[in-house]
């Protein structure tokens, strides 16, 4: 039975002290991940919670294709314009800071940005994040509020053939969840059988946990050429991770690097 547990030391993953701990995964083959957390909390989060999970603060799913980190500012500030100014303009900064330093550690000028407030779901579980060919491979991912993101350790990892194995029955099973579900009837087998995958992940060694992101904290971590994906790499070259299955509306924003400088 896998549990979930707060993290202390794990292969694969630096807990840094300052976002310019990111460049270690540029320097460290052996690193997937760079977990930073704030440090000391900053009032506005805990009204930035509030708004969110009181579903007062709304940010419909958003995909920014190709942004600078002022261009992102720009965008922040319209989308928050009917938020407090004590919430809209720190988070706005803070997110552009994330932006800044993946643009930074990626050495290219622009990113992909998806943002959204919304309650998880079991729709995606375990998975790897990719990005086009030969782009940059360092993004982050932020949650600002409600149960963060959960991870395992690369040394739990019975082998990337395992655990490709475990993602394309779990994405088979996740669609037929959902045909279940559209189809209006009693649950089908696909729903329980997902539950199953996701409890106990046949692509862990045995007593295996799996971890926790700390609150307020923010993860660099690795992207997977996409061109690489379904094949037998190094567990290292990415950070297997999914959001929890339940719980409250979050704000979650997830970079991924865009190739070229301009
Ligand atoms: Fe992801």
């Amino acid at each position: 039975m896998v549990s979930s547990s707060r993290n202390t030391a794990v292969a694969g993953v630096l807990h840094g002290v300052t976002a310019a701990d990111a460049a270690r995964l540029a320097a460290d083959p052996a690193l997937s991940a760079v977990i930073v957390p704030d440090g000391r909390r900053e009032p506005w989060l805990q009204e930035l919670a509030e708004l969110v999970s009181g579903e007062r603060l709304v940010i419909p799913r958003t995909t920014l294709p190709s942004v600078t980190p002022d261009e992102f500012t720009g965008w922040a500030h319209t989308a928050l314009a009917g938020s407090p100014a004590s919430v809209a303009a720190p988070l706005a900064d803070a997110m552009a800071g994330i932006l800044a330093r993946v643009v930074d550690t990626a050495g290219t000028d622009k990113v992909m940005v998806r943002v959204f407030t919304e309650a998880p779901t079991r729709r995606c579980g375990f998975h790897v994040d990719t990005v086009p060919p030969q782009s940059p491979t360092v993004g982050a991912v932020r949650v600002y509020n409600g149960p963060t993101t959960e991870y395992v350790a690369c040394e739990d990892v019975l082998g990337m053939g395992e655990f490709y194995t475990y993602l394309a029955r779990r994405e088979r099973l996740s669609r037929q969840a959902e045909r279940e579900r559209r189809a209006d009837g009693p649950d089908g087998t696909a729903l329980a059988e997902l539950c199953a995958m996701d409890g106990n992940p046949s692509f862990l060694r045995p007593g295996a946990v799996v971890r926790r992101v700390p609150a307020d904290a923010t993860v660099f971590f690795r992207h997977l050429d996409v061109r690489r994906h379904w094949s037998v790499h190094p567990v290292t070259d990415v950070w297997i991770h999914r959001s929890p299955m339940r719980g409250m509306a979050r704000l979650v924003l997830n970079v991924s690097p865009v190739p070229g400088r301009g």
